[in-house]
């Protein structure tokens, strides 16, 4: 008999409107974050063991750290606390969406564990005690557990579900190598120096064209704050972006902190075609086509 195991499949995101605020006394930024989770997957498999233990594979695995630090052994370590009881468990994670590339990886791998753990050692956490241990975990996480399209407020943590009219198709131009999300934040600051700062808010024109499921008119909102940082630290993203418009993209973002960047395209063949023209341009690693809405994470396989 093979030991009990469930495996859970959880998506990427993309920030189709990212606006910071003023940096708060504890280091975070208000945000008006509007996530979209994309059809691009990390997989976690919670394996029964004695102990807590780690693996992982897929491209960037050897930057992901196995001790501590690894953020789907802290959900584990954080809701066998919660629950009173050891943190047993072998966690497997194969990695697909790019190891610090701005696409919440790491806050996937930590949703990943959570759902997985929880099914794992039946205990069945009620939804809104696992949101709260996500947030615990980080900013993103929250979003991770839901999936579908979000508003983050407060650090990006407190969600409201956001109806969206349609499937959106995007194409991911992968870098490599990744970016440090607080050196990105840091940088946001300092680019930005003492000038004001305005509340950030969601833009209602942004809003509107997710929910008629409308690219053309969401192409023009798209909106990211810490798109500065990231081509002031990765210089060259600038040119990625330029090689997205070129090759027909209805608009192109660096996803999150970067260095990803995402274009928005009308349809599968043109994401397809630009996957193509993306992929021998010379200006990233790796180009990839997905949809958005994607489910969040979700429960694939249980033998439990
Ligand atoms: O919450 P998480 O661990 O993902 O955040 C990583 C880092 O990103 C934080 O330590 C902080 O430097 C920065 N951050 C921020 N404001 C946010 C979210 C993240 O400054 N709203």
């Amino acid at each position: 008999m093979p030991a009990p195991s469930v495996s859970v499949r959880v998506p990427a995101k993309v920030n189709v409107q990212l606006a910071v605020g003023p940096s708060r006394p504890d280091g975070f930024h208000d945000l008006a974050n509007v996530f979209l989770a994309v059809s691009l997957y990390d997989l976690v498999t919670a394996t029964e063991a004695a102990g807590l233990s780690v693996g992982v594979e897929g491209p960037g695995s050897e930057q992901v750290p196995t001790d501590d630090r690894n953020l789907a052994v802290r959900a584990a370590r954080l809701l066998a606390e919660h629950h009173g009881r050891p943190a047993d468990v072998r966690l497997d994670i194969v990695k697909d969406i790019p190891v610090a590339g701005g696409m919440a990886g790491g806050s996937a791998d930590a949703a990943g564990a959570l759902l997985a753990c929880d099914t794992l050692w039946g205990t069945a956490t009620p939804r809104e005690e696992l949101l709260a241990i996500c947030a615990e975990l980080g900013s993103d996480v929250p979003f991770s557990l839901v999936g579908g399209a979000a508003l983050g407020r407060g650090r990006g943590e407190r969600l409201t579900e956001l109806p969206v009219g349609g499937e959106f198709h995007w194409v991911f131009a992968l870098a490599d190598g990744g970016l440090s999300t607080p050196a990105v934040y840091r940088e946001c600051d300092r680019l930005r120096g003492a000038a004001p700062v305005a509340a950030p808010e969601p833009d209602p024109a942004l809003l509107g064209a997710l929910a008629a499921g409308d690219a053309a008119a969401l192409a023009p909102t798209l909106a990211n704050d810490l798109q500065p940082a990231a081509l002031s630290l990765r210089p060259a993203l600038a040119e990625t972006l330029a090689a997205g418009a070129a090759a027909g993209a209805l608009a192109g973002l660096v996803s999150g902190s970067g260095p990803s960047c995402a274009f928005l395209v009308d349809s599968a063949p043109a994401a397809a075609a630009l996957v193509a023209a993306l992929a021998g341009s010379g200006h990233c690693r790796a180009a990839r086509a997905t949809t958005g809405p994607a489910a969040g994470a979700t429960t694939i396989d249980s033998h439990a």
